[in-house]
């Protein structure tokens, strides 16, 4: 009599869980389960796939053909057909080929589609990725795709973000025009992110109006970049760093996105001449990367009341006038202005992570303030005229190379012990570790320079390290 009432009880709870499921979310039609586990079954996964994620994690490792494919980890369902809608596997250390054919192009209600940082090595983007009408997301990138970026992928003309932010060494690139026709038909692209793919072509004049972000660094552009760029409204930010062939001439009036601008990274490209006073108006400025573009002048006055830059980089130009002025950003974070014909003495700053006024032709004392910055991380005060004094803790770079300058360290090294070579680098590597610096985890920089010599071993140790941080820096494309 127990029994039976158990078994009712059990039979029961069972029916209300299965009425309970398929009232939450629909199943998934069989054919697009099929679809995505053949998929699956094209890669192996491995530890390696995707090294360069934060987090990674083997999302199809959980699917199973016994359960509904909408709740696989990284599939979405729409919720009144049922149809697979989004496909996001970012991270999910998929390794292999994927074949021209993938049994994926049969998910053709497909809206969003990440399958970046994965390997894919040597595949190439198939022309079948452009029949995915209704996808509004895109993401290809750093997942080792090469060869031609097919035309096909200009009919995808609802798309509101595009990225293929791709490496060097895989050689991705665009035919001939392809570009222009991406550009004239992706009419409400608000997001293009193309770094490191060759594109080798003049930007057209023709893009989208609701465009924010513009992400062509390293692409061999070439010509003159349209000024229509600076005047696009909502326009948050903008990459072209390393195209070096890629002229740049600011609007000299007011730019229609000045309100919106935040970022705009123009390392080393052609800016000859002054910054004009337009910038003043940029008032949502927080970057600000100017690095080797050939600038000359004074800094306009009305740049003092870009208040909320946290990032500046005018390193490598030829730009002058007093430091001082530098000191009006309260908000500054990066401050590097090595290599220009800057003079004066040094103010206070309270945000300062990272100072770089190497090459210039500062004077005086360094400033106790320095020294009591709570968040300098890194202080790179080479070839200058005559700075004195140097006390400090906890800096992970401290740069005083070719300064006259009376070195009186925390360390109580000399020259001599410099010369002993083995026996002087354990000693420094005591040193160094009992100040707390990340010298064995060899994230950050630590290179210290007193004098115009410094031991052979830190100087290996130093390009190795800077080394790293340059390859990481670049497969992010996280210039600071
Ligand atoms: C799929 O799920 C069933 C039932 O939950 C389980 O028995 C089976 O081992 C799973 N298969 C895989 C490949 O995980
Ligand atoms: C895709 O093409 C390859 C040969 O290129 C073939 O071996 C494979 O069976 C095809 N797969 C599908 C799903 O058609
Ligand atoms: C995929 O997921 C990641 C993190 O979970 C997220 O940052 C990314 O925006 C998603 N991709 C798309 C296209 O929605
Ligand atoms: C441009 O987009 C339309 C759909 O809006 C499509 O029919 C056409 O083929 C696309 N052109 C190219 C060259 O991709
Ligand atoms: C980029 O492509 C152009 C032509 O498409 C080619 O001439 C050039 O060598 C390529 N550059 C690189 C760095 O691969
Ligand atoms: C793009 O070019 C076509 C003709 O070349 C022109 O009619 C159209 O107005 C242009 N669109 C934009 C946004 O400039
Ligand atoms: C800037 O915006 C104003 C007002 O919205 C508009 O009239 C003007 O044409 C725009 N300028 C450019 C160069 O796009
Ligand atoms: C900069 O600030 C000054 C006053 O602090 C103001 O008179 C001037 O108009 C501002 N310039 C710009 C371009 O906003
Ligand atoms: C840099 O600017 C100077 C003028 O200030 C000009 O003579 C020179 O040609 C420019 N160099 C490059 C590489 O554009
Ligand atoms: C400071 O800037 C100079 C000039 O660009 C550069 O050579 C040096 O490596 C920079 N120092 C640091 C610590 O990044
Ligand atoms: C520092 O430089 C300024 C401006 O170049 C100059 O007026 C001053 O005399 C210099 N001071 C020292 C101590 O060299």
């Amino acid at each position: 009599m127990g029994y039976v009432k158990l078994l009712f009880f059990m039979l029961f709870s069972l029916l209300c869980q299965l009425a309970f499921c398929s009232s939450l979310s629909h199943l998934c039609p069989k054919d697009q389960a099929l679809a995505l586990l053949q998929f699956k079954h094209m890669f192996t996964l491995s530890p390696y796939a995707s090294a360069y994620c934060e987090f990674s994690h083997p999302k199809t490792l959980s699917w199973n053909k016994s359960i509904n494919c909408c709740s696989w980890d990284g599939v979405y369902c729409d919720e009144t057909t049922g149809h697979v809608i989004e496909l996001n596997l970012t991270c999910s250390k998929l390794q292999g080929k994927f074949q021209a054919n993938s049994s994926l192009f049969q998910l053709s209600n497909l809206k969003r589609l990440d399958l970046s940082d994965n390997d894919f090595s040597g595949s190439l983007i198939s022309p079948k990725f452009g029949e995915f009408s209704s996808l509004t997301h895109l993401d290809l990138s750093y997942s080792s795709f090469t060869g031609l970026i097919p035309a096909q992928i200009s009919r995808l003309s609802k798309l509101q973000v595009l990225s293929i932010k791709s490496n060097q060494y895989d050689e991705l690139r665009f035919g001939p025009h392809n570009s222009e026709l991406l550009l004239k038909n992706l009419t409400r692209l608000g997001e293009l992110h193309l770094s490191s793919v060759n594109i080798s072509s003049t930007i057209p004049l023709n893009f989208s109006s609701y465009l924010t972000t513009l992400d062509l660094g390293d692409t061999q552009l070439y010509g003159i970049l349209p000024k229509r760029v600076f005047h696009l409204s909502n326009f948050e930010s903008l990459d072209l760093s390393f195209n070096p062939q890629l002229t740049v001439r600011f609007p000299t009036t007011k730019w229609n996105s000045s309100a919106s601008l935040m970022n705009l990274y123009l390392n080393r490209v052609d800016a000859t001449g002054r910054i004009p006073e337009s910038f003043g108006h940029l008032t949502s400025l927080r970057t600000l990367d100017l690095l080797s573009c050939n600038l000359s002048g004074s800094i306009p006055k009305p740049l003092w009341n870009l208040t909320n830059v946290e990032v500046l980089d005018l390193r490598d130009n030829h730009l002058e006038g007093p430091i001082s002025d530098f000191f009006r950003f309260g908000k500054l974070r990066w401050l590097s202005l090595g290599n220009n014909n800057f003079d004066g003495q040094l103010d206070g700053l309270q945000n300062l992570q990272r100072l770089n006024l190497s090459s210039n032709h500062l004077n005086g004392t360094i400033p106790s303030w320095i020294f009591s910055l709570p968040s300098l991380r890194q202080l790179d005060l080479r070839y200058n005229g005559n700075i004195q004094e140097f006390y400090s803790k906890s800096f992970d770079v401290v740069s005083l190379k070719q300064n006259q300058m009376e070195a009186t360290t925390p360390f109580g090294l000399d020259d001599e012990e410099e010369e002993e070579g083995d026996s002087a680098m354990i000693s420094w590597q005591a040193v160094l570790m009992g100040y707390g610096c990340g010298l064995v985890i060899g994230l950050s920089i630590i290179y210290i320079m007193l004098s115009t010599q410094y031991p052979a071993w830190f100087s290996r140790m130093d390009i190795e390290l800077e080394h790293r941080i340059i390859k990481r820096m670049k497969r992010h494309k996280k210039r600071y």
